[in-house]
């Protein structure tokens, strides 16, 4: 196969093409990114009373209700000291199926009420015992109201798997009494040291993809299962001692800690543009709120907006500044929904969304609203010339390959633009649910993200779904990156890896490439991106959806230059995985000599995803 790259013209491509999708799902936030690492620290309604708690010592443990710590967080720990009890008693806590133990600072803090005068050791240990991080302190309390006590202590490195947290005191101290222990927190170092901040090691593992945007905060779990159960901006900012929690809809309670502002700190801290979805009224149970009855949702979302770019006069710009941040927030895209399409949500989305826009348009005529489908008959007749629309395609790999030009006829009008918010490889050509990502569906994904990028000056994002999953905890599958309580347990998909080649090589020009041969079963496409006034960087990503080698000689007309390419391949055999602490499949680099006038001989593998990229000096 012979390539010719034109680097004479081309069109310019959307600088936000790759991104991330978030969504609590597979415990992505809870027992995920974020850093807190107790469950069910809040005993909030939506748990199991006492769930991954459990008593250390002849002591009774309760979901009590008598002692709220706040209107949100209305149940404490009750640890009740049968008389005579001596020796060291408490309460332990699983985690989400253990706790991550790292070579790491630990922060614990945690509400008391009671009468306890004496020392408290909180502890992080293996299933041998052995405790690899603790510390005691001193506890005075003697009070009706809560007392909030705060330390940390390091941690040595363990690779043991599962394991607990416990906090204990003496017995004797309490014997014939109660205390009363509310939002118990454990956070490692966050991600750039943020208070109620991210885990660090996912956060950081997730930077490998590049991600220009990040779209939040779903999908369903936003939808909710039902009106009362969508995902409430309102409920999931300020203290988290404020926030109530609620049912998320995969099953499983939601503390809101991963809140509006924490996600928007998030995008700050990873240079990621924030996409926010707002509700539009559907529900997963199908339940549909039209006309009138909407206006109170509609309120509700110009205050969520209020909240992040108001100035600090307005009442929620006010709210904001008093948790934390005078300055409003970097916001500029919006989207009405999400799947309004599905559950029944298709015939009145064309009103939903008009009546959403007109009242978010008036008041922000510079954001762009995007549509949270792309299926025209559910969308108005008349679509605002600026807005967006979001394609979801949960796919086989041949039918990604099938797609591969799904872009390249749409209209082109100067401010509309597509985004791909959700996708991947879902099932393999039989039908049936992958539970890990091989290598035929992350080369079918490469192809259409060929074509996603050929298109990428009316394609504008695009981002794979699920990003994350917690093994064992998990509701949905193939995710992009897998982890669990375990050191070294975060893996990437052969899609991870995908992502991660295109993402890290893009340009901002595709370039016209010409060629004797056909796309299929090999697909390209090229780009440039300036280095400085004098140098350019030319990527051509190549996938081989196909079961013979080939090879390939790329040259690059219009210019002339000698050097070394790099050239990054990903390959395996159709079904190779990545799995829990066995990463196979993984980018292999190498460099080829060539010139601009003979070109460059690279060999692309059976379901070979590759990029050559080649500096213009
Ligand atoms: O990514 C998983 C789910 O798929 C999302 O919540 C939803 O938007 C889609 O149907």
């Amino acid at each position: 196969i012979e390539l010719i790259v034109d680097t004479t013209s081309g069109n310019a491509s959307s600088p936000l093409l790759y991104g991330i999708a978030f969504e609590d799902i597979n415990h992505a936030g809870d027992g995920g990114i974020h850093g807190q690492l107790l469950q069910n620290n809040g005993l909030r309604p939506s748990n199991d009373r006492l769930a991954a708690w459990s008593p250390v010592g002849p002591v009774d443990l309760y979901a009590s209700t008598d002692h709220p710590l706040s209107p949100a967080i209305k149940r404490s720990l009750e640890v009740a000291v049968p008389p005579g009890t001596k020796g060291q008693a408490g309460f332990k806590n699983t985690g989400y199926q253990g706790i991550p133990v790292n070579a790491d600072t630990y922060l614990n803090r945690w509400y008391v009420k009671g009468v306890y005068r004496g020392p408290v050791t909180v502890t992080v240990y293996g299933p041998s015992g052995r405790a690899y991080g603790s510390r005691t302190m001193t506890m005075n309390v003697n009070s009706t109201d809560y007392v909030f006590f705060e330390t940390t202590f390091v941690a040595a490195q363990s690779f043991e798997p599962i394991h607990e947290w416990k906090l204990t005191f003496d017995a004797i101290l309490v014997a014939g009494r109660s205390l009363h222990f509310a939002l118990v927190e454990l956070f490692p170092v966050t991600y750039h040291n943020r208070d109620n901040g991210l885990r660090n090691d996912i956060a950081t593992y997730v930077e490998h993809l590049s991600p220009s945007f990040l779209r939040f905060p779903g999908g369903n779990n936003m939808q909710g299962s039902y009106v009362g159960s969508r995902w409430k901006w309102n409920e999931t900012i300020g203290p988290v001692a404020l926030r109530p929690g609620r049912q998320g809809a995969w099953g499983y309670p939601n503390t809101e800690s991963l809140g509006l502002m924490e996600y928007m700190q998030w995008c700050i801290d990873a240079h990621m543009e924030p996409i926010l979805a707002v509700w539009a009224g559907l529900s997963l149970d199908g339940n549909v709120v039209p006309g009138e009855a909407a206006m109170p949702f509609i309120e509700d979302i110009l205050n969520e907006l209020e909240f992040l770019l108001g100035d600090t006069s307005t009442p929620y710009g006010a709210l904001r500044a008093e948790y934390g941040r005078n300055e409003p927030y970097d916001l500029r895209y919006i989207e009405i929904g999400n799947e309004d399409n599905l559950s029944g949500g298709c015939r009145s989305y064309a009103s939903r969304f008009k009546s959403i826009y007109s009242y978010v348009h008036a008041l922000y005529p510079s954001l762009t609203l995007i549509a949270s489908t792309d299926q025209t008959n559910c969308l108005p007749e008349m679509f605002p010339a600026t807005a967006y629309v979001d394609a979801h395609r949960y796919l086989t790999p041949d039918q990604f390959v099938g797609l591969f030009d799904e872009f390249d006829h749409i209209p082109r009008y100067p401010d509309f633009g597509v985004i791909v918010g959700e996708y991947a490889s879902m099932k393999d050509d039989a039908g049936y649910v992958k539970q890990w990502q091989d290598m035929k569906g992350s080369c079918g994904e490469a192809v259409y993200m060929i074509g996603l990028e050929r298109n990428s000056d009316v394609v504008k994002m695009a981002s794979y779904a699920p990003l994350l999953e917690h093994f064992g905890m998990t509701q949905w599958s193939p995710s992009l990156i897998g982890f669990n309580s375990t050191a070294g347990s975060i893996t990437g998909s052969t899609s991870f890896w995908v992502q991660t080649m295109f993402s890290r090589n893009r340009g901002t020009t595709i370039l016209p490439v010409s060629s004797f041969d056909d796309f299929g079963p090999v697909y390209w496409v090229a780009s440039s991106r300036p280095l400085s006034a004098t140098s350019t960087v030319y990527y051509v990503k190549l996938a081989n959806y196909g079961e013979t080698q080939q090879k390939l000689t790329i040259r690059f007309g219009g210019t002339t230059f000698n050097a070394e390419a790099t050239y990054t391949v990903l390959s395996g055999e159709p079904d190779a995985a990545n799995y829990p602490m066995n990463s196979t499949v993984t980018p292999q680099v190498s460099t080829v000599q060539g010139e601009s006038a003979r070109g460059y001989t690279v060999h692309l593998p059976a379901w070979g995803v590759g990029v050559l990229s080649v500096v213009q000096i």
